[in-house]
């Protein structure tokens, strides 16, 4: 499985599944699953297709032959300390990052982080080329490898390429600032197919296409389109990503579960309420601000903390970017500041957990959990939302969700805030506490059979039928 040119199906993506740890003891490395939405989905797609994963393991300049990890078939992309700062940390993560989550904080605009991401790019490229059988179909994802597929065709004419882009594409005013702007929107008219979340996405894509190459003026529908480049036709479209829906609710029905979650709520002092986020620690994700609506709600006595506790658990994201490391001290503070005013001894009121913690632990929170709060400034979807509801079939639990996460454009039923106003933030949490409980059943049993219709099978089909019907329209077929 693991020689060169033997795989029909390759899914290429900055990570591997897997991240590489190398114990300060020295001992052997240990391989940890990789952080992130893009990661839970992908995986169970290529758990149920044979395929290979190309990408990098999570530490630098470690030079790994292609292996297999838990019956998955991964070919390693090394990258030097040098590149993980320039490409990884500064052009995917201060450059592009910021800029596609509405400039949340200024991107920087760094020439030679931009020559070590078109190198790295084209890194990727000659990996995926070198795994994929003749006619193989190739994925690639995000916005770390938006050079790979015009890349990659050049490479090698003979694959069927397509790329999704897992965080939110931009408004187009927003997208023009980037220096590199042609070279992204060329970079991305490589594949045959160009998905994205949500279907405003789609259009200033085709939009952008449009003003900056003076192609054609694009077909299309509101949910996508087509660019005609004259030899071949690229397709744009949008298909939301989910999660694995059945899996996770059968899990959480699971008797070991539910007793972990009793167990849970009960070390936490039987509380009448628990509340809980759960994210990677970044500032695109609210969490400083639902932090500030419980603060004031427990400071002007609307919420009683003897009967109230929240749950934050925040993984560690990306740590030496500046951004991040202020944010986890605002977080820290803010959490301090709560427990420092509201709790009382052995009774924290905000549980704070900077860490990962396994799967069954994480759905015995969400199961455990009376109102989940997922309050982004800006997310391509988040899973979490969709996690929160799958695992609660039974009608139980309140979902109080940002405008602003590419999920709200299905989970109408939630309680959606504008998570700039912290006055509705406040609203929301008070209302899904106090909800009367039919109609917080209704509205949970409304989305959970949504979750659980279009789950991340019905994500990866939409996206690889409208693929392959791509290189049978170039057949002929
Ligand atoms: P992002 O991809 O931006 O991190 P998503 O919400 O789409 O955001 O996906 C995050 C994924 O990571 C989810 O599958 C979620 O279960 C998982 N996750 C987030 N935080 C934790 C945590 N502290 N422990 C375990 N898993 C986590
Ligand atoms: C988001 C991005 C992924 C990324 C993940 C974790 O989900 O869309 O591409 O892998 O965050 O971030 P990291 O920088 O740790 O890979």
């Amino acid at each position: 499985m693991n020689e060169p040119n033997s795989n029909d199906f390759v899914v290429v993506a900055n990570r591997l599944p897997v991240d590489m740890e190398t114990p300060e003891d020295g001992g052997p490395p240990v391989w940890r699953r990789s952080p992130g939405g893009l990661v839970t989905a992908m995986e169970t797609v290529l758990r149920s297709s044979e395929g290979a994963w190309v990408g990098w393991p999570g530490t630098p300049d470690v030079h790994l032959d292609p292996f297999e990890e838990d019956g998955l078939a991964l070919y390693p992309v090394e990258l030097s300390a040098r590149e993980v700062e320039e490409y990884y940390e500064g052009f995917s993560n201060d450059t592009l990052w910021p800029l596609y989550h509405d400039a949340l904080i200024p991107p920087t605009f760094d020439r030679r982080w931009w020559r070590t991401y078109r190198e790295v790019n084209q890194r990727f490229a000659e990996a995926a080329a070198q795994a994929a059988a003749p006619g193989a179909t190739v994925w690639v994802h995000d916005y770390q490898l938006q050079l790979v597929p015009r890349m990659l065709r050049e490479l090698r004419p003979d694959v069927t390429i397509g790329f999704f882009l897992h965080i939110p594409f931009p408004p187009t005013e927003l997208f023009l600032q980037l220096p590199w702007r042609k070279a992204i929107v060329d970079g991305l008219l490589g594949a045959d197919l160009v998905g994205f979340h949500l279907p405003g996405g789609a259009q200033n894509f085709l939009y952008l296409a449009n003003r900056l190459f003076g192609l054609p003026a694009p077909r299309g529908t509101s949910s996508g389109g087509a660019i005609d480049l004259g030899d071949r036709t690229v397709r744009v479209g949008a298909y939301p990503i989910s999660i694995d829906s059945a899996q996770l609710h059968d899990r959480s029905q699971e008797k070991e579960i539910r007793e972990r979650a009793a167990e849970i709520r009960h070390d936490l002092g039987d509380p009448e309420v628990m509340l809980l986020g759960v994210d990677r620690l970044d500032y695109t994700k609210g969490i400083d601000i639902r932090l500030e609506a419980l603060h004031e709600l427990f400071a002007e006595g609307t919420l009683d903390p003897e009967k109230v506790v929240m749950v934050q658990l925040a993984t560690p994201s990306r740590e030496r970017l500046t951004a991040y490391a202020r944010l986890r001290d605002q977080v820290e503070r803010e959490v301090g500041r709560i427990n420092g005013e509201f709790a009382r001894i052995g009774s924290p009121v905000v549980h704070y957990l900077h860490a990962s913690v396994d799967r069954d632990e994480l759905l015995a929170m969400y199961t455990g959990a009376d109102v989940m709060l997922v309050t982004p400034l800006r997310d391509g979807m988040n899973l979490v939302a969709k996690e929160y509801v799958a695992c609660h079939s039974d009608g139980s639990g309140a979902l109080v969700l940002s405008e602003f996460a590419g999920a709200a454009a299905e989970l109408r039923r939630a309680m959606l805030v504008n998570p700039h106003d912290l006055e509705g933030v406040k609203r929301a949490i008070v209302e899904a506490i106090g909800e009367d409980p039919a109609e917080r059943k209704r509205r949970m049993e409304t989305m959970h059979a949504h979750v659980m219709k279009y789950d991340v099978a019905h994500w990866s089909r939409s996206f690889l039928d409208d693929l392959r019907a791509t290189s049978d329209a170039h057949a002929g077929t």
